[in-house]
């Protein structure tokens, strides 16, 4: 907290109320509202959070407007050129990234947690073959506090650590699973002498059939991509998360709900629905006609992979991706016209006021899809590989949230604005015709 405040004044009564400012080590200040309600009567209205602070974090920093992301101070290209994906883990985790021995230790505790309980196997026989995979995903991973009785008390600092570790080893193999059931193959079981991301390529493309070599741009592909997708500040998945820890809620429920507020096209998504666009739009001489669309509030249509509630600027996780698209497509051998389709569609949207004025650039999801195609990826299972890498954002945000002294249970309330209290009719004097009380 600091000396400074704001003062709130009721411009019908004259009252005036103090308000303390706290302030951050970077980006907005905030104005403690927690006691707003009780000494004034009123509440604040900000349905979708545009200028609400959840909670204080140290964890990830996001400036929009400069286009800048940090986890634990480390810029996001910095960490992608320079670390794998568990050297973030330990980071989002821990607070800082490992040295030589702490590295090994937590290598080895995620490597020795990859497997899961064999009675898992049965899980996915339930499901269609054609189940979208982050169904499977929310099913599985919320069903596998079943399996972990001796870790759930969120209290004990050893088994919320156990929780975390189960959590970011398996999704790797749950996620792998969830590719195997789809293409009717065997499961493939963990490999420990791999790597995370090797380990990963391993179960979702090697078959028994045949010897599987990782390649080594893969698995530099996969990792990168893990580590730019790993935390994101108080996003809809990552603030779902926390309002479901908020209640005391085990941390695999809460991962699984993470897991289904990401599905959204609007949120983790839109990686899957920016390639179904690209395809929707088909060609360059279309792209025209399907900006007028996603200027036209009358339709749906959106520019799926373009847009942030944050960031103003380009989100500095695309400028990666974009960066990385060559590289890789072109180690794979890969010439795919939606990349040249979608770097027209991206330099066309960019000279358009309309975007421009809203400061609409592309986001994580825009280049995605494209490199996760090109590695072998169903488009389906773009969402899933999100939260694969997103867990770790989730249960350190989880975790930071349960050891914080003061949380509590999230309850926001609301501006009501129905029916006043009225009697009940006897059934025979109900108007058909009636409509709900007007606001
Ligand atoms: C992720 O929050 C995070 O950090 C999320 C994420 C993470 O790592 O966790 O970064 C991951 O979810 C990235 C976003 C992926 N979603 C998409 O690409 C879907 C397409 N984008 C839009 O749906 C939208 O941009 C959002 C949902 C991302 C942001 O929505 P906002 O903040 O509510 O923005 P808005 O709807 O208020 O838009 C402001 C204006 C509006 O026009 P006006 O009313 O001012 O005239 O911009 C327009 C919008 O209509 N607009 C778009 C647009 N996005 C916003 N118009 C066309 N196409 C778009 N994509």
């Amino acid at each position: 907290m600091t000396d400074k405040t704001f003062t709130l004044t009721n411009d019908q009564t004259g009252e005036k109320w103090t308000l303390p400012v706290f302030e951050g080590t970077q980006g907005p200040s905030t104005i403690d509202i927690r006691s707003l309600y009780a000494d004034t009567g009123f509440f604040t209205l900000d349905p979708s959070f545009t200028s609400t602070a959840s909670c204080k974090s140290r964890i990830t920093y996001i400036d929009g407007d400069e286009g800048i992301l940090q986890h634990r101070g480390y810029d996001i290209k910095d960490l992608a050129e320079n670390t794998s994906y568990l050297e973030v883990c330990h980071a989002l985790l821990y607070g800082d990234l490992p040295n030589t021995a702490e590295k090994a230790e937590f290598e080895n505790n995620i490597t020795y947690h990859t497997m899961v309980h064999e009675q898992l196997h049965y899980f996915y026989r339930g499901f269609r073959r054609d189940a979208h995979p982050m169904a499977i995903m929310c099913g599985v991973v919320g069903a596998l506090s079943s399996f972990y009785h001796d870790s759930l008390d969120i209290w004990d600092p050893e088994q919320r650590e156990i929780s975390a570790h189960r959590l970011i080893a398996k999704m790797p193999t749950l996620a792998a699973m969830t590719l195997k059931y789809s293409l009717g193959q065997p499961f493939v079981y963990p490999n420990n002498e791999l790597s995370y991301s090797a380990n990963f390529l391993n179960m979702c493309f090697s078959v028994p059939a045949e010897k599987y070599h990782v390649s080594p741009t893969l698995e530099r592909a996969m990792d990168k991509i893990l580590i730019l997708h790993a935390d994101h500040e108080q996003n809809a998945s990552t603030s779902t998360v926390r309002i479901a820890g908020s209640s005391q809620a085990n941390p695999f429920a809460c991962i699984a709900s993470g897991i289904a507020s990401l599905w959204g096209p609007a949120h983790g998504g839109a990686n899957q629905a920016v390639l179904e666009m690209l395809r929707q739009i088909g060609h360059k001489d279309n792209i025209p006609e399907f900006l007028e669309r996603a200027k036209d509030k009358n339709d749906p249509f959106r520019l799926m992979g373009f847009g942030h509630r944050v960031y103003k600027n380009y989100d500095p996780r695309a400028t990666v991706l974009k960066s990385s698209c060559d590289a890789v497509l072109d180690e794979l051998g890969v010439d795919d016209p939606l990349l040249d389709l979608a770097r027209e569609l991206e330099r066309i949207a960019l000279e358009d006021p309309y975007f421009a004025e809203r400061k609409l650039f592309p986001n994580v999801d825009f280049y995605s899809g494209i490199i996760l195609k090109a590695m072998g990826f169903p488009e389906e299972m773009f969402t899933v590989l999100f939260a694969v890498s997103r867990t770790v954002g989730w249960i350190s945000q989880w975790k930071e949230m349960i050891e914080e002294p003061s949380h509590r249970i999230g309850r926001p309330r609301q501006l009501y604005t129905g029916a006043t209290e009225r009697k009940v009719r006897p059934l025979d004097q109900r108007d058909p015709s009636r409509q709900e009380a007007a606001e």
